[in-house]
């Protein structure tokens, strides 16, 4: 059975924080160990190019970043962990995706919206402050999973749009170049809860709220201390219900430790003592990860080789692809057959043939008649070259062709007969 593939990006704007490792880090790292899928993960640096200018901190956030997945566990052998900048068939796929996508749609998306809005509120220029990569971010996200034709984006609510995007974009391509894309789906975690940060609103950079995942152990006592609660003394019983610290703590916890602390609030443990339990217990998980972290960011060369490393696997599928979609919009070797404006009429009138990628990134092609139906199909070619080889055999030879490539085809699927027909057909159209 072809693997599902899933696709995380993460944009190397920031320090990740205890809310991301528990919504997205800690999650995807246990979903890259199950079997039967392939896992693509990459850090988005191009798209944080879009909300950073200041080169010190990409930097820095890319190594941490990295460093936080591999500390927790991402396996590089087992999964394709990688840089997005150390692939270019991306940028250069996000201009193809450019092409057929609509500035109408752009102009609805989110964030790009939210700009404009701001400034119109504010009477000022609509644009301003608008660069055209804040535009053109939902296109770049297309590429990044249309390049890997992942099946699966697990991403969070705000960005269900994007997949929806790229979706359209998957569709507008293959209407107008034939099957190339596979229109992506989101998966959305809704076990994952988000975690909340110091003030009890969501953990998130943009309200100054958060705990560094990788600070150090006096550091994650310092801030666990400052969680908000409120002004019950020792001795009280306390509620779980809004308690930000309960909702941390759960986040970390067995059911039979929540249970504890639950009846611990009930019997009035004071704050200080469950801000230790909560310290201890987050501790626990994190020491031998900091461990790990601290190891990895003391030796960028060691990450620069794993995902330089993860380029080559992600390049592997993304360079044949690339030649492959190069060939379907026309940038072509001027030598190859000029089969131009009059293959669309040809099409409708003529059996043709359809080459297409499956699911298991194996290339095959179809004989189809003039009303679409299946005459022949092929087994998988590892290379789109291969199968335009055998297809190419059968428009010279026709229907001669058909014993020797008998190894290459499913069962035909009407009578050789009539595949011999259309062959010929074929022949005498071109
Ligand atoms: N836009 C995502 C975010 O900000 C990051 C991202 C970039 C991404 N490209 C992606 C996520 C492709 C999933 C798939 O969270």
């Amino acid at each position: 059975m072809p693997s599902t593939r899933f696709l995380t990006g993460i944009t190397t704007s920031g320090t990740p924080h205890l809310g991301n490792y528990v919504g997205s880090i800690r999650p995807s790292v246990r979903a890259s160990l199950t079997a039967g899928v392939e896992s693509y993960y990459f850090l988005a640096d191009y798209h944080a190019l879009i909300k950073i200018d200041e080169p010190a901190r990409i930097q820095r956030s890319t190594l941490e970043i990295a460093a936080s997945w591999l500390a927790a566990g991402l396996d590089p052998e087992r999964v394709v962990f990688y840089r997005q900048s150390d692939v270019p068939e991306i940028p250069e796929l996000t201009w193809l995706l450019t092409c057929v996508t609509g500035k109408g749609v752009l102009n609805r998306a989110h964030a790009y919206k939210a700009a404009v809005d701001k400034n119109t509120a504010t009477e000022q220029d609509p644009d301003m402050d608008v660069t055209a990569g804040l535009f053109m971010y939902p296109v770049l996200m297309g590429a990044d999973i249309l390049m890997f034709n992942a099946h699966k984006v697990p991403v969070g609510r705000d960005q269900i749009q994007h997949i929806e995007m790229a979706r359209d974009m998957a569709n507008s391509f293959n209407h107008r170049y034939g099957e190339h894309f596979v229109p992506p789906q989101a998966v959305i975690e809704e076990s994952v809860a988000t975690l909340p940060g110091l003030d009890g609103r969501k953990m998130s950079k943009s309200y100054d709220n958060t705990i560094p995942l990788f600070a150090t152990r006096e550091q994650l006592k310092k801030l666990i201390a400052g969680i908000v609660t409120d002004s019950r003394a020792p001795g009280e019983p306390k509620e779980t219900e809004g308690s930000a610290l309960y909702q941390i703590y759960q986040a970390f916890a067995s059911e039979e430790e929540s249970t504890a602390l639950r009846q611990a609030y009930a019997d009035g443990i004071a704050w200080g003592d469950a801000k230790q339990v909560l310290f201890e217990r987050i501790d626990r998980e994190i020491a031998p990860m900091r461990e790990a972290y601290l190891d990895l960011i003391n030796h960028p060369a060691k990450i620069e080789a794993i995902l330089l490393a993860g380029a080559v696997k992600a390049r592997q599928r993304a360079t044949p692809f690339m030649t492959e979609l190069r060939h379907a919009v026309g940038l072509r070797k001027l030598g190859d057959p000029v089969q131009a404006a009059t293959q669309k009429v040809a099409k409708t009138a003529l059996p043709s043939f359809k080459q297409y990628r499956e699911t298991d990134g194996q290339f095959r092609f179809k004989l189809v008649d003039a009303q679409g139906h299946l005459l022949m199909q092929s087994l998988g070619f590892a290379s789109p070259k291969q199968a335009g080889q055998a297809i190419a055999t059968l428009q010279r030879e026709g229907s001669a062709a058909l014993p020797g490539l008998m190894d290459q085809l499913e069962p035909l699927a009407v009578d050789v007969s009539t595949v011999a027909a259309a062959l010929q057909q074929l022949a005498a159209g071109t």
